[in-house]
C-alpha cells in the first residue's frame, strides 16, 4: 500500500491534534444538549470513532451509508442512500459526520433528506473539504482540513475499497487510478 502513495499529505499526529480540538469546539457548542453523531459510511467510520472520544457531552451516535462513487476516482452525481437510520431524529440535534466534502452532491442530498425528517438542527462536520471541485453550494459547519485537489486515500478513504486502513492521509499516484 505504502508503494502507491505519493506522499503523506496528514500525519497521524496532526489527524490527532485537529480532531482533538474539532471535538473540544463541538463540546462547547452543544454544551446543555445532546446531539446525535450520524456517521455516513463506510468513509467516516475512522473519524467518527476517533471525534466521538474527544467529545466530553452526552451524545449518540448512528450511521447512514450513502455514496456517490462507484469503484472509479470520478464522482457519478447520483448519490444512493443504502441503509437508514434506526432512532428517529425528531426534535433533535443532529450533527453528519463526514469523510470529505467533494463535489457537494452527497451532503446537498443528505441535507435535503434531513430537512424533511424534523430534526431541530442540522449541522456538518466534515474531516478533509475539497473546496475546487464543489458544485453544490453547500459547505461543512465544522471542518478538519481544508485540502487542495488531488485524489486522498487512508484513515477511512478509498480507492476501489482500499487503503481505508492506512493511519495517515495520503495523495494516491495518478498511475493508480488512471
Ligand atoms: P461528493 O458527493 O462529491 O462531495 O463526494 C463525497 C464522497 O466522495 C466522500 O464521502 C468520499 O467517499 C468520496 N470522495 C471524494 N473525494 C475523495 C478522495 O479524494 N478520496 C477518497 N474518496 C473521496
Ligand atoms: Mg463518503
Amino acid at each position: 500500500m505504502e508503494a502507491d502513495i505519493q506522499e503523506i499529505l496528514l500525519s497521524e499526529e496532526k489527524l490527532k491534534k485537529r480532531i482533538s480540538e474539532l471535538g473540544a469546539k463541538i463540546s462547547e457548542d452543544y454544551s446543555g444538549k445532546c446531539p446525535i453523531l450520524i456517521g455516513i459510511l463506510k468513509g467516516s467510520g475512522i473519524f467518527l470513532a476517533d471525534l466521538m472520544r474527544e467529545i466530553t457531552i452526552p451524545m449518540e451516535i448512528d450511521f447512514l451509508k450513502a455514496s456517490s462513487y462507484g469503484s472509479t476516482a470520478q464522482s457519478c452525481g447520483v448519490v444512493d442512500l443504502k441503509s437508514d437510520l434506526s432512532m428517529t431524529v425528531k426534535g433533535r440535534s443532529v450533527i453528519l459526520v463526514e469523510d470529505i466534502v467533494d463535489t457537494g452532491n452527497t451532503l446537498k442530498f443528505l441535507l435535503e433528506r434531513f430537512s424533511t425528517l424534523g430534526a431541530n438542527d442540522v449541522k456538518v462536520c466534515s474531516l478533509l473539504d475539497k473546496p475546487e471541485r464543489r458544485e453544490q453550494s453547500v459547505e461543512a459547519d465544522y471542518v478538519g482540513f481544508e485540502i487542495p485537489n488531488e485524489f486522498v486515500v487512508g484513515y477511512g478513504l478509498d480507492f476501489a475499497q482500499k487503503y481505508r486502513n492506512l493511519p495517515y492521509i495520503g495523495i494516491l499516484k495518478r498511475e493508480i487510478y488512471q
